[in-house]
């Protein structure tokens, strides 16, 4: 009988598995992940969990028994150690092997190390999975001063949490600005005014030398002379594409595993989804390595049609957000390269879009507490972009009536 095998059990790879029966696969199908869980949302690790307000449980994208029901071999906290492209094998950790006719890789990515001394610390915390988030959660508990180092999503999202559960946050970012990565100058001071107002310190342009140890603090030690005493640090200083398995199967890799508008890696048989990807979509000229759950789930999509031979290329808008405070950040599109910015609204507590153009198109649109107007630059970006800039910032015209 045909078996299908994925690599990883997040998000991605889960998409794949329902795609696969949704388009009437009825032969094997192999999910294999290293981590104990069932597959589970992220980014709920970063806001409800950590407040407590959610369980590991309710996590689950699926109750347990739903595997069964769909035929699906379920392999948890089971890690692949070597792909055999030519032979059709994977091999296991214990050292057995599975054949397959068709791998996918979803194998995500993990967390970037701050490689200085005292990191190594157990009040050093990261927060990718649901086990590091039960620990920081856990560990805020015990906590007064927390110390953030790194303010991208996961940063600004555990300091918005931290102050919510009464702690003495700050945050240390190596840049000028908060979010350097994704967003506007103009958001990121939004951003920044958001959490000093709720009581944040924010440190920019920071690189910590050191993590210093003692009985009652570690204290942050930044290249500047500057000391911060803690008593838990989170580190959120980006990911890395887990793309180790794909190098040495010999795939082609450059900073993600490299895959087609078909999510087809170098490989003719092996399909691969989500953040380890560095993909083409047809809305782009050059390819890209996106980190989150649309590309997750739609490229995912696009690799199990591939699986099926009955290909259908990614051309899908990427959407993104972060919730902080009682402020949500909805983005869409891709803003690298843009050459001018439309501000619709004033940035403040009534919301505000923020237009990023490239010559007479919208790309990318950031939307504060603006739901309803990220819905429409949705619709405006994946209709081309084109529009009046003029009539982009008059608050008073209706978004809707800019894409007829
Ligand atoms: P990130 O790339 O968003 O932010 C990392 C930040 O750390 C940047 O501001 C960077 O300048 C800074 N940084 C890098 N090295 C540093 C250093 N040595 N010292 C101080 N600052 C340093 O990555 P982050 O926040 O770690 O998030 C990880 C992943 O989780 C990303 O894939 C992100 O997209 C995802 N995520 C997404 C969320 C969302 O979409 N709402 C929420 C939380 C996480």
């Amino acid at each position: 009988m045909t078996r299908h095998v994925i690599i990883g059990a997040g998000q991605a790879g889960l998409q794949i598995v329902e795609s696969l029966r949704k388009e009437g696969f009825s032969g094997e199908i192999a999910l294999i992940g290293d981590e104990a869980s069932a597959p589970y949302q992220r980014p709920p690790l970063s806001k409800k969990y950590l407040l407590g307000q959610i369980t590991a449980e309710r996590l689950l994208f699926r109750a347990p028994e739903h595997y069964g029901r769909l035929g699906v071999e379920l392999r948890l906290s089971t890690r692949v150690t070597a792909i055999d492209p030519a032979a059709h094998t994977v091999t296991l950790a214990e050292g057995s092997q599975l054949e397959w006719d068709r791998l996918a890789l979803a194998t995500g990515a993990r967390v970037r190390k701050l490689g200085v001394p005292g990191a190594e610390d157990p009040r050093v915390h990261v927060l990718r999975g649901v086990e590091d988030a039960e620990a920081l959660r856990q560990g805020l508990e015990q906590a007064a001063r927390v110390v953030v180092i790194g303010g991208g999503f996961i940063g600004l999202e555990v300091a918005a949490i931290a102050r919510k559960l009464g702690l003495e946050v700050k945050v240390v970012e190596a840049q000028s600005r908060v979010l350097p990565r994704v967003v506007a100058p103009l958001v990121s001071t939004f951003f920044h005014e958001l959490h000093t107002g709720h009581g944040v310190r924010i440190l920019l342009d920071q690189q910590v030398a050191a993590l210093v140890p003692s009985a009652d603090a570690l204290t942050v030690q930044t290249q500047d002379g500057t000391v911060i005493p803690a008593d838990l640090v989170v580190v959120g200083i980006g990911v890395l594409p887990n793309t180790e398995l794909a190098e040495a199967a010999g795939l082609a890799c450059d900073a993600g595993i490299v895959v087609d508008e078909f999510a087809r890696t170098s490989h003719p048989h092996i399909v691969s989804a989500g953040d380890c990807t560095r993909h083409r979509n047809l809305l782009f000229a050059a390819p890209h390595r996106l980190e989150s759950v649309q590309n997750a789930v739609d490229q995912a999509k696009v690799a199990a049609s591939t699986m099926l031979d009955a290909p259908v290329p990614y051309a899908q808008v990427p959407w993104f957000w972060s919730d902080q405070y009682d402020v949500k950040l909805q983005m869409v599109g891709i803003s690298t390269g843009h050459d001018s910015l439309v501000v619709r609204g004033v940035p403040g507590p009534d919301g505000f879009s923020v237009f990023y153009r490239s010559g007479d198109r919208v790309i990318a649109v950031d939307s504060i507490n603006k739901p309803a107007e990220h819905m429409a630059a949705r619709k405006l970006i994946a209709a081309g972009g084109q529009c009046d800039p003029e009539r982009l910032a008059d608050t008073s015209t209706d978004l809707k009536t800019l894409l007829q």
